[in-house]
């Protein structure tokens, strides 16, 4: 049996640079993994079949099957394979989790059956699934551009820690995408000052989140979740991804403990994370 963990991600700065002729955007944003996992167990079958912790997920639809089914056929695979996700990601969320375990599915899948992917194979991969998934297969901490798919890694920037806080809403990307204006259109120097500081000094700040004023206007409730967490974090507040997820960062564990008891956790989900990078056998494209 094989046994791997799927991070989620948060976006420590997210620009979009404008619309493609290919319906996505161009995008600039530093993305880092976080400790929140999935768990995923791969075990040799004849046929293929999924069972999963979190009964509201649909299997059929699910990245992971897709990731499966896209290598069965490059690759010709009679063989199967049972697979057991265990959810602890949040869904819709912004935190990448279905494409996490997406990547992760490719890494297992190639150990499982033998099967010799290069780098360029398993990135290719990984961009048909998801704009997101290529960035899984390195993790830690890394500048994505493109529509998310050109992957760059950053050195580690030390451990910081982060208070995550989700209200009770699924946001789709694809709804946040499409109701985007021109308006929230950047240059990208933000996010391209926010990877140069990581290069640099080692240190993670927080750049601007292109997508946070459209989350906001779709989900007022995201809104004055936001203000609640910003009074905690003054300054070092950011929505990730297209939400509605929202990111404190705090200098030790202690701080982000003692805000996230503040919070009314009965309506919310929270959790306590730092930066995260996952052993290197999951990283083949490092
Ligand atoms: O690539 P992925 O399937 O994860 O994207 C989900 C949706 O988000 C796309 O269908 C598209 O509507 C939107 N998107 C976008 N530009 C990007 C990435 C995603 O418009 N760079």
């Amino acid at each position: 049996m094989l046994t791997v963990r799927a991070p989620a991600k948060i976006n420590l700065s997210l620009e979009v640079l404008g619309r493609r002729t290919d319906g996505y955007h161009e995008l600039i944003s530093v993305m880092q993994t976080v400790t929140l996992w999935d768990t995923l167990q791969f075990k040799p079958h004849s046929a293929v079949t999924m069972t999963c912790s979190d009964a509201q997920l649909g299997v059929a639809g699910n990245l992971v099957m897709g990731a499966i089914r896209l290598v069965k056929n490059k690759y010709h695979v009679a063989a199967g394979c049972s697979v057991h996700l265990e959810k602890c990601i949040p869904s819709a969320a912004g935190l990448g989790g279905g494409s996490s375990d997406a990547a992760a599915t490719l890494v297992s899948l190639a150990r499982l059956w033998n099967l010799d992917m290069d780098c360029a194979t398993f990135i290719d991969l990984a961009a048909d699934l998801g704009s997101d998934v290529p960035f899984f297969l390195c993790s830690g901490s890394a500048l994505l551009q493109g529509r998310g798919e050109r992957v760059t890694s950053l050195p580690s920037g030390g451990r910081n820690w982060y208070l995550l806080v989700k209200p009770p809403l699924r946001v789709p990307a694809s709804a946040v995408f499409a109701a985007l204006p021109s308006s929230s259109w950047t240059s990208g120097s933000a996010t391209a000052a926010v990877a140069q500081c990581i290069r640099t000094h080692g240190e993670v700040r927080f750049g601007i989140n292109g997508l946070q004023e459209t989350v906001f206007r779709l989900y007022p409730e995201a809104r004055t979740c936001y203000e609640m967490v910003r009074s905690l974090a003054p300054g070092r507040t950011i929505i990730s991804g297209s939400g509605p997820t929202i990111v404190a960062a705090f200098s030790t564990q202690q701080e982000a403990v003692h805000a996230q008891g503040i919070l009314p956790r009965e309506q919310l989900w929270t959790h306590v994370a730092c930066d995260f990078q996952p052993p290197g056998w999951q990283t083949p494209c490092a």
